[in-house]
């Protein structure tokens, strides 16, 4: 099988070059890679690489993914999330590849306590979920074989992400207020790559598995339950921090306005695709305590 693997450098990006690696040969591209054009901002250069590879299969693992500076570009945002994988979709159906492609709990608005399902409306608040639903329509709209999965909150031990801020914040300040009415799960991009190859696997002998799924850990948090937890587990590893756990305030969204509105309601049902692919999503204080060990080197 040969892979074509676009942001390889990206938190998702970088765990699906590992977990691809023993389905096949994977090309893994970033925007810089000089061989083939990995730039998704280079419409013409992306289908001449598709076209030149002629791959089974396309995991877009690259975005544009600055909520707050897309409400400032929107242009840049579309171009990124919509009319690249809009290219992609289609050189993807004219090779009969199989598209893998990420996207957001953003494309809902965020209402309510329940959690969203895959048939249910969807509403985006800001320009990156507006880009983000494009690119999941242009996807569809296209005909090309495709697997689209809506995860929330990632994180990686790799890069930046919230738990390493708030670990930098609590051993800094005296003090830490993190937003506590904006629920959703910590996803690690470990575990949506694991389930990336296993699904491609499982789509390969399958088509009929092909569709749009909800890939999120189980369980549920806020911003501040999420900080917390990663303060108590430092703590526990003997990380010194002048905040602790239960010193985190809780603030309302309200009080800690940002240009791009987000959505209160996070959480993503992902019944579909655990029944479709027989998986159990493990619970996100799991995969949050493994990158924590990882973090500190441990
Ligand atoms: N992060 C989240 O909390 C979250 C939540 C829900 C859904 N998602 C979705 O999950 C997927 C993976 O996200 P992630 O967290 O891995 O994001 P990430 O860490 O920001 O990685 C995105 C990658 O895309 C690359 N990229 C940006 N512009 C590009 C271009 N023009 N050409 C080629 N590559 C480009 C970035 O490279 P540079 O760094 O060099 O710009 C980066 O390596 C995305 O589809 C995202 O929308 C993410």
């Amino acid at each position: 099988m040969k892979i074509l693997l676009l942001g390889k450098d990206g938190q998702v990006g970088w765990e699906l070059q590992r977990s691809l690696a023993p389905l096949g040969q994977v090309v893994a591209l970033n925007a810089r890679s000089e061989a083939f054009c990995g730039d998704l901002a280079n419409l013409e250069g992306l289908a001449k690489t598709v076209a030149s590879i002629a791959p089974d299969v396309i995991v877009n693992a690259a975005a544009y993914t600055a909520v707050d500076k897309a409400e400032s570009e929107p242009e840049r945002a579309h171009l990124i999330n919509a009319q690249a994988v809009e290219v992609l979709a289609r050189a993807a159906k004219a090779c009969g590849a199989l598209l893998v492609h990420y996207s957001t709990d953003y494309v809902f608005p965020g209402s309510g306590v329940t959690a969203w399902r895959e048939d249910l409306a969807v509403a985006p608040l800001n320009v990156y979920g507006q880009s983000k639903l494009a690119g999941e329509q242009a996807i569809q709209a296209s005909g090309c074989a495709y697997l689209i999965l809506r995860t929330s909150w990632v994180y990686a031990a790799r890069g930046s992400n919230f738990a390493r801020t708030m670990l930098r914040l609590a051993a800094e300040r005296d003090s830490l207020a993190v937003i506590d009415d904006q629920v959703g799960a910590p996803t690690g991009a470990d575990l949506i790559a694991d389930v990336t190859a296993h699904a491609v696997r499982a789509v390969r002998s399958n088509s009929e598995l092909c569709g749009l799924y909800h890939l999120a850990a189980a369980g549920e948090t806020t911003w501040c339950g999420y900080a917390r937890y990663v303060l108590e587990q430092a703590a526990e590893l003997g990380v010194e921090l002048k905040v602790r756990a239960e010193q985190v305030k809780a603030l309302t969204t309200d009080a800690y306005p940002t240009p791009a509105k987000r959505p209160a309601n996070s959480r993503l049902d992902i019944q579909k695709l655990q029944r479709a692919f027989e998986l159990s999503l493990p619970d996100w204080h799991q995969g949050v305590a493994r990158m924590l060990v990882e973090i500190q080197g441990k």
